[in-house]
């Protein structure tokens, strides 16, 4: 794919589809809950699809109508073993929270992924479970992982990597565990799995201690299901966000997105560098937050932001480097080790595009420095993007900018949003 310069701005009202979390979750939880669930605006993107996929191959009944899912659940045990390996393509999400509901079930089975889903960390989820007696064998800390079903003790665990699929994977496995499991979160990330069973009457409480959540889950209580409408996916809004502010003659609007606070630090950090980002008609779908948003070509400020915002906005990075090499003074991101066991070396890979497209840029004990200049001598325009779709949709950004880029394995973008070159184009860039 090759994204070209553009001049006229970027202008309109896209349609951003549904929340990637949001959409695994939605399949994950109706297929272990009890009644029919109709979900609205799902992702049918690669990865959601392989989650569902999985599911249908443990016999859930699913109809799939255009933007819409009907699924029969019939309870937390009723899933029947696979008659293959599940394939989970390049979806880390689908890998860590299968990990962990699979390993409370009756059955055995085998988890395998793509090239780079093989390469990612699963002890973080493994050995957590392991605390609460589960039979899990990694392949060298990845996948493929094979997982004995086995009836878990509840137990209290505390997580030390902060992250949503870590915390998700937990629940899910206390759900069909008998007793009271605790999980302990340091620092709070993305809550959709909390929310969403609170919904379906899951035996769960939260308390919030600061900055720190305990969260209790009673399991072997039926879950009762409910329709879903998935919000927009605030973390493929942030391409057009971006793409918006540092063009000129720019302005869009983004209908019905996800602002949940758990998730909106790209928000708050823009802000930080004096975006033009009006929100509005702030509501609730299904215990999500939402709101509509209103974007205009910016003049930024750069920003130092701390390892906090890790938390808040841990997919959000590259396309926000992308903006900081367009600001009028240096930013600093703190505290983003994170970022290398991401669907590629994230890190890395924003280091070495930013500086092939002529940006200054450094890192240190993984804080990213970025400090932009007024005009960029493209040095190599090839970009690597090692199969991940968000270092390739936030480089088809930058090339609207410096343009022409071309961005190498660009299929991998519809692992989280399929019509993104469609859309982009529909607002006047150009990407080929
Ligand atoms: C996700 C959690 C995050 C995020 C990923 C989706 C989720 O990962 O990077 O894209 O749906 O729970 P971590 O929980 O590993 O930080």
């Amino acid at each position: 794919m090759i994204t070209y310069q553009i001049t006229g701005g970027i202008n309109g009202t896209p349609k951003i589809p549904g929340d990637k979390s949001i959409s695994h979750r939605s399949i994950i939880i109706p297929s272990i809950s009890t009644g029919i669930c109709e979900i609205n605006n799902i992702l049918k993107s690669d990865d959601v699809l392989h989650t569902l996929s999985a599911f249908k191959s443990m016999g859930v009944k699913v109809i799939e109508e255009d933007n819409k899912l009907i699924i029969y659940g019939k309870g937390l045990n009723s899933l029947k073993k696979p008659e293959k390996d599940i394939y989970l393509g390049n979806s880390g999400t689908s890998a860590r929270l299968l990990t962990g509901l699979l390993s409370s079930q009756k059955f055995n089975s085998v988890l395998v992924g793509d090239k780079s889903l093989s390469k990612r960390p699963m002890q973080r989820i493994s050995d957590p479970l392991k605390k609460m007696n589960a039979k899990i064998y990694t392949t060298n800390g990845s996948l493929p992982i094979t997982i004995e079903g086995n009836n878990l003790i509840s137990n209290n665990i505390e997580i030390e990597i902060p992250s949503a699929q870590i915390k998700s994977g937990l629940i899910l496995a206390s759900l069909n565990t008998d007793g009271e499991t605790i999980i302990t979160e340091n620092k709070i990330t993305r809550d959709h799995t909390e929310t969403m069973l609170n919904s379906f009457e899951a035996n769960i409480k939260i308390e919030k201690i600061n900055n720190k959540k305990i969260i209790k889950i009673r399991g072997k209580k039926e879950l009762v299901s409910r329709n879903i409408d998935v919000p927009n996916d605030l973390s493929s809004s942030a391409f057009f966000i971006v793409a918006t502010l540092i063009n000129n003659n720019s302005h869009i609007i983004l209908k019905d997105i996800n602002n949940n606070e758990t998730r909106n630090g790209l928000i708050l950090a823009l802000e930080k560098m004096g975006a033009q980002i009006v929100l509005s008609n702030h509501r609730l779908n299904n215990d999500e937050k939402i709101c509509d948003m209103e974007i205009k070509s910016s003049n930024l400020d750069g920003c130092d932001l701390g390892p906090e915002f890790a938390d808040l906005m841990i997919d959000e990075y590259p396309i926000l480097a992308v903006a900081a090499s367009f600001a009028n003074s240096p930013s600093i991101f703190r505290g983003l080790k994170e970022l290398r066991v991401k669907e590629s070396d994230r890190l890395k890979l924003i280091l070495l595009n930013l500086q092939n497209c002529g940006v200054n840029c450094k890192v240190e004990n993984d804080d990213l420095y970025i400090f932009p200049s007024k005009k960029y001598e493209i040095k190599k325009n090839i970009i690597q993007t090692d199969f991940d779709h968000r270092i390739a949709m936030a480089f088809c950004v930058m090339g609207t900018k410096i343009g022409p880029l071309q961005i190498k394995d660009s299929e991998a973008i519809k692992t989280s949003f399929p019509t993104f070159q469609n859309e982009l184009n529909k607002l006047g860039s150009k990407i080929f």
